[in-house]
C-alpha cells in the first residue's frame, strides 16, 4: 500500500513528535487531540520546533510552510477517515486505548493499518473491539523519546498481522529516516526488556554501595562507550515511569531481574522522580544535570 496519509491520535509528548516528523518526511499528517486547548499548545509546540529550526539555518522558511501545511489538527476521529494509517499516542491506559480504537475501527476505511505507540500493554490485547479483518492491519509502532532525534522504531506484530502490514510499516519508517526492528508482541518488547534489567540492576549496585553513583555511570559511560551511564538515564526516563515499567515486566516475567528496586520505590515515594522534578540520583537544573544527591 501507497501510505500518503497519517492520522496520529494524541497531540503529546509521543503523538507531537510522531506528527512532526510524518509531515516533515512529506505526509499529510491529521492529528487528533482530546480538546482544543491541548491540541492547541501541542501544535504550537511543533511550530515552536520549526521556528527554532529556521533561525538556525537547519530549514528554510518555505520548508516550514509545507510542514505547516500538511500538518492539520482536529477533535474530530472523522477526519481520519480517509488515512492510510493511524498511529494511536493517548496515555498509557487500555480503557481509553480501546476507546480510540472503536471509534478508529469504524472511520477508517479496510484497507487502513492500525497501530499503537503502547509501551507496555499487549498490542493484541486492542483486537476485541476491531473487525476480523481490521486484525491483519493491527500492530504496534514504538518510537523513542524524543521522537525526532530518536532513530529506532520497534514495529511490533501480533500472531495476526500481515505480512504485507509489516512490510507497510517497515517502508514507512525508513520513510521517516528511521530504522524500523521487528518486535514480538510480548512485554517490553526488544529494548526495554533488555535495557530494564540493566537500570535496575545499575540501582542495586547504588543501593549496595558498590560505588557511588558518578562512578558507576562513568564505568558504564567510558568503560562501554554508552552516551550516558544508567543512573543518568533513568533519571532521564523518569524514576516513575521505571517504576511502573518494572512492576508491568515483573508481572509479566516474575523473574527478580525485573523487580523494582527498594531504592527505586524509596526515591519515588520522596517524589525524587529525575529530572522532570529536579532530582532523583542526581540533582537536575531543567535539562542540566548536576551533583549526585544523597542516598
Ligand atoms: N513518554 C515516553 O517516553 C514514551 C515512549 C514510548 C512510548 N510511549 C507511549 O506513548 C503513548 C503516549 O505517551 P505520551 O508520553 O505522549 O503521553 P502524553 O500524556 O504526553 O500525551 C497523550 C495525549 O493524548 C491525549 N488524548 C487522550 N485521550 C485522547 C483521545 N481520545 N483522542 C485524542 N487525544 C487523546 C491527551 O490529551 C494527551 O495530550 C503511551 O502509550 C506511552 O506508553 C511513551
Amino acid at each position: 500500500m501507497d501510505i500518503q496519509r497519517v492520522g496520529v491520535v494524541g497531540c503529546g509528548l509521543m503523538g507531537a513528535g510522531i506528527a512532526q516528523c510524518a509531515a516533515e518526511s512529506g505526509f499529510e499528517v491529521w492529528i487528533k487531540e482530546a480538546d482544543e486547548a491541548l491540541l492547541d499548545r501541542g501544535l504550537a509546540r511543533i511550530a515552536g520546533t520549526w521556528d527554532r529550526a529556521v533561525a538556525k539555518g537547519k530549514a528554510t522558511e518555505a520548508q516550514r510552510e509545507e510542514w505547516r501545511r500538511r500538518l492539520h489538527g482536529t477533535l474530530a476521529f472523522d477526519d481520519l477517515a480517509s488515512c492510510n494509517l493511524v498511529v494511536e499516542a493517548i496515555p498509557e491506559r487500555l480503557d481509553l486505548k480501546l476507546q480510540a480504537f472503536t471509534h478508529l475501527d469504524q472511520v477508517l476505511g479496510p484497507e487502513a493499518i492500525l497501530c499503537t505507540n503502547t509501551s507496555s500493554l499487549s498490542v493484541a490485547q486492542l483486537s476485541p473491539v476491531l473487525a476480523l479483518q481490521r486484525l491483519s492491519r493491527l500492530a504496534g509502532l514504538h518510537f523513542f523519546n524524543p521522537v525526532p532525534a530518536m532513530p529506532l522504531v520497534e514495529v511490533v506484530r501480533t500472531l495476526a498481522t500481515g505480512a504485507e502490514t509489516l512490510a507497510d510499516l517497515q517502508a514507512f519508517v525508513k520513510a521517516l529516516g528511521k530504522t524500523p526492528v521487528l518486535a514480538p508482541d510480548a512485554p517490553g518488547f526488544i529494548v526495554n526488556r533488555l535495557l530494564v534489567p540493566y537500570l535496575l540492576d545499575a540501582m542495586r549496585c547504588a543501593e549496595q554501595r558498590l560505588a557511588t553513583v558518578e562512578d558507576l555511570d562513568m564505568g558504564m559511560k567510558l568503560g562501554c562507550g554508552h552516551p550516558m551511564g544508567p543512573l543518568h538515564l533513568s533519571d532521564f526516563i523518569g524514576l516513575d515511569t521505571m517504576q511502573s515499567v518494572a512492576e508491568v515486566l515483573f508481572e509479566a516475567f516474575g523473574e527478580p531481574r525485573f523487580k523494582a528496586p527498594a531504592l527505586l520505590r524509596q526515591l519515588v515515594a520522596a517524589g525524587r522522580l529525575g529530572r522532570k522534578t529536579g532530582s532523583g540520583f542526581y540533582c537536575w537544573e531543567g535539562e542540566k544535570r548536576l551533583e549526585a544527591m544523597p542516598l
